[in-house]
């Protein structure tokens, strides 16, 4: 039988907070090397600093947010390069270009890492639309925080960590924040949570700072983020 894919989209500031983070990204490739004796691994990586850098420069000099999500695309293929760098011996050798050939990729390999996609959007729904193709049951979110809150506890003292949620309840949430500019953060891409709903994808929302929680979440066990199920 086939290993199980599961499927992550990763934060882009975690692999490279301002330089790429060597010992983080030497880390998080340990423990899917250790894990894909059992399972397979479909990455999508974000863009993290160099996406808003670019994008904002893009802006600067041309006023288009096409153009600026083009330069902030480059970031997450760049991104995703350095964690292929990470897993040479076990990932696909390329960084595909379309949904198909990492679906292709995956038959024959235990891991494959993708970039971004179309302007628009961002590597969240890429990450849910490449768990659409391949028939991936699980999403993992792996950001700089470490579960999905009733408001953003940075500015509320009075916002609560949400332990489960129902898909409907995370695709309000994602609207409400969503503002659809190149490098902006939302607590995940409202279009990825409503292609999450229509799906019934699993999702689990954990800090890629806490990587035991992130190694839980892989091997199906209790963690400290938040899921998202039916
Ligand atoms: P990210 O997916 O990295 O966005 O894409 P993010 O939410 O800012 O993630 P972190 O900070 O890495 O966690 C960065 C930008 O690249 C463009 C968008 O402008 C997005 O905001 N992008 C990315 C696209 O236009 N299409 C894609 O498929 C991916």
């Amino acid at each position: 039988m086939k290993k199980e894919i599961i499927t992550l989209s990763i934060g882009g500031s975690l692999l490279v907070p301002d330089i790429p983070d060597v010992e983080y990204i030497k880390k998080i490739a340990k423990i899917f090397r250790k894990h894909s004796k059992k399972y397979r691994f479909a990455i999508v990586t974000g863009g993290g600093a160099d996406a808003r850098v670019y994008a904002r420069a893009m802006r600067q000099i041309y006023k288009n947010e096409f153009l600026a999500d083009q330069g902030a695309i480059l970031s997450t293929w760049q991104n995703a390069y350095l964690l292929l760098a990470a897993l040479q011996e076990i990932s696909y050798k390329k960084l595909p270009s379309s949904f198909d050939e990492a679906a292709e990729a995956l038959d024959h390999n235990d891991i494959v890492i993708m970039g971004g996609t179309i302007p628009g959007t961002t590597t969240d729904t890429v990450a849910v639309l490449l768990a659409e193709r391949i028939d991936s049951k699980r999403v993992i979110n792996v950001s700089n925080v470490d579960a999905i809150y009733t408001s953003d506890p940075k500015k509320d003292k009075k916002a609560k960590k949400i332990k489960t949620m129902k898909h409907i309840e995370l695709a309000k949430l994602a609207a409400e924040k969503d503002t659809r500019k190149a490098g902006e953060n939302f607590v995940f891409d409202v279009l990825a949570a409503k292609l999450l709903t229509r799906s019934g994808i699993e999702g689990h929302f954990v800090s890629g700072n806490k990587l035991d929680d992130l190694e839980k979440a892989i091997t199906g066990k209790k963690h400290n983020g938040t899921i998202v199920k039916k």
